[in-house]
């Protein structure tokens, strides 16, 4: 019965009322699309996997967590769970038995997410295959394995409560940050954290590094984050994974193929609507390096024979095939962990139907020394009009050590 459920599910063309009350249709499909916004899938799911059936280790300050079983099985799933302990999981980060969940689970931002819209979720997630899947969530050590230790983080870096909207401002705007503060948990990445993972207070998407990348600030105005881009610029970054100045690697790229791409344009518009007013703190103001320091020089050098048969010579790419340098400002972030890591290791951009071909980006790790990407790296923040500061050997070094650390 659920599988021919689910079948009927993936085929849009057949009327809702094939099976039920029009009324159900449309609350599990929404559900459907709110869970695709709160991109459930990426933990819940293995790679491989049955979805939802359990999923991935997340990394968090203490050590790994997986992501538990979430199908309607009652016994190592969410089956037997009342709507109140599903809503308190989302709203307080509990288990049905009242313990704390880890913030690993994004409660902190899904706690702004109102209840109808959390029982339209759980509405879906009760059509999916019941999985069983018994999934020991919790592998970190002791202290933090005790689920009771949270409860003094949530004391310190947790406010529940649903989003109020701003009366001062547009519907659109607070549609919007419901969504960017809420479900789409855009913080759990960009917001800067103190070492114990909470969100620094008065740092809100202003950049943070993590997983070997560097999730910049996506905050706009003085002349920091997306202060040039467009609210159309922002919508095509996310349904596409590129624009005119950037194009999503790494966790953004999986974010916009399991996630953003499916969000439909009036709430992505929102979206970048509440972004573009999100105002952060004015960069520092840096001078661009000389031209003539013996650095940039080798930086050149390396870039006219590596780099600018795709990047251009100067700088500016090629329009949806190989992403700009010159005004990318992931290129120019304070951190230069991204731009490193996609030096060393390659990358593959996003999968998206309106950017199919996915050009990659070739590593340089093994013909590149120390020096040699720093100096490259020190060059492309510094040429073009960007401006930012240089790369060490050191810094090289040490990302090539915690990216040699994640690999399996
Ligand atoms: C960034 C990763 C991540 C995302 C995204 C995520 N979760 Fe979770 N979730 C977790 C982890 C990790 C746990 C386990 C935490 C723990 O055991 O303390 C968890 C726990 C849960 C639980 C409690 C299950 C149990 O057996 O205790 C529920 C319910 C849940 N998530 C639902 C959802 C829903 C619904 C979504 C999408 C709207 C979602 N999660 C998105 C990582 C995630
Ligand atoms: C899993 C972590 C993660 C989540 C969740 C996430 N991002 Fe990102 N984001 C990143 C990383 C890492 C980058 C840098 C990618 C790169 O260098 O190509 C990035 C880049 C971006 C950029 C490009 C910025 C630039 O200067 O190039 C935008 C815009 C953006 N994210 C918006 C969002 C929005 C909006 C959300 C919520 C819907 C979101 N992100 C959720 C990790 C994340
Ligand atoms: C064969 C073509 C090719 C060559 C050669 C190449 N790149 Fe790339 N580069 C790409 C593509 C394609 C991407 C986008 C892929 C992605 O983001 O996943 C990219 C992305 C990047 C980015 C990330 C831009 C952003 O907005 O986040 C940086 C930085 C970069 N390249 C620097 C370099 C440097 C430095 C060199 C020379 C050492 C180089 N590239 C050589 C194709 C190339």
């Amino acid at each position: 019965m659920r599988a021919a459920l689910l079948g009927l599910m993936a085929c849009s063309m057949l009327a809702p009322a094939a099976w039920g009350a029009e009324q159900d249709y449309s609350l599990i499909e929404r559900g459907r699309y709110l869970a695709t916004i709160g991109d459930c899938t990426a933990c819940h799911t293995a790679p491989g996997g049955k979805l939802m059936a359990g999923g991935r280790a997340i990394e968090t300050p203490f050590g790994n967590i997986v992501a538990p079983n979430i199908t309607p099985d009652r016994e190592t799933g969410i089956g037997a769970w009342s709507d109140d302990a599903f809503y308190a999981s989302m709203h307080d980060g509990k288990t049905a038995r009242g313990e704390n969940l880890y913030p690993a689970m994004p409660y902190p931002y899904f706690t702004k997410t109102r209840r109808d819209d959390v029982m339209a979720i759980r509405a879906w997630l009760n059509t999916l295959e019941p999985v069983v899947n018994r999934v020991d969530a919790n592998q970190l050590p002791f202290p933090f394995s005790i689920r009771a230790a949270m409860t003094g983080w949530n004391a310190l870096f947790f406010q529940a409560g649903e989003w109020q909207d701003d009366t001062q401002k547009s519907a659109e705007w607070n549609r919007g940050g419901y969504l960017v503060e809420g479900l789409a948990h855009c913080g759990a990445c960009h917001n800067a954290k103190n070492a114990l993972g909470g969100d620094e207070s008065g740092s809100r998407l202003q950049g943070f590094a993590l997983q070997g990348w560097f999730a910049p600030a996506i905050t706009s105005g003085n002349g920091v984050g997306l202060d040039k881009w467009t609210v159309d610029d922002i919508v095509e970054y996310l349904k596409t994974g590129t624009n005119r100045f950037a194009t999503a690697a790494g966790p953004m790229a999986e974010a916009v193929s399991d996630s953003t791409q499916h969000i439909s344009l009036a709430d992505l518009r929102a979206m970048a609507v509440y972004l573009k007013d999100q105002k952060g703190p004015a960069a520092e103001k840096r001078q661009a390096m000389a031209a003539s320091d013996p650095v940039m020089q080798a930086g050149e050098a390396i870039y006219v024979d590596k780099c600018a048969a795709c990047h251009t010579m100067n700088g500016a790419g090629i329009a949806r095939l190989f992403p700009t340098l010159s005004a990318s400002p992931s290129v120019e972030a304070r951190d230069p962990l991204s731009v490193l890591h996609v030096i060393l290791n390659g990358t593959r951009a996003a999968h998206t139907p309106y950017a199919p071909t996915s050009p990659a980006m070739p590593a340089f790790g093994w013909e590149l020394t120390d020096v040699q990407v720093a100096a490259v790296a020190t060059y492309v923040r510094n040429a073009w009009g960007n401006a930012a500061a240089p790369v060490t050997a050191g810094d090289v070094s040490s990302v090539r050590k915690n990216l040699a650390a994640r690999r399996e």
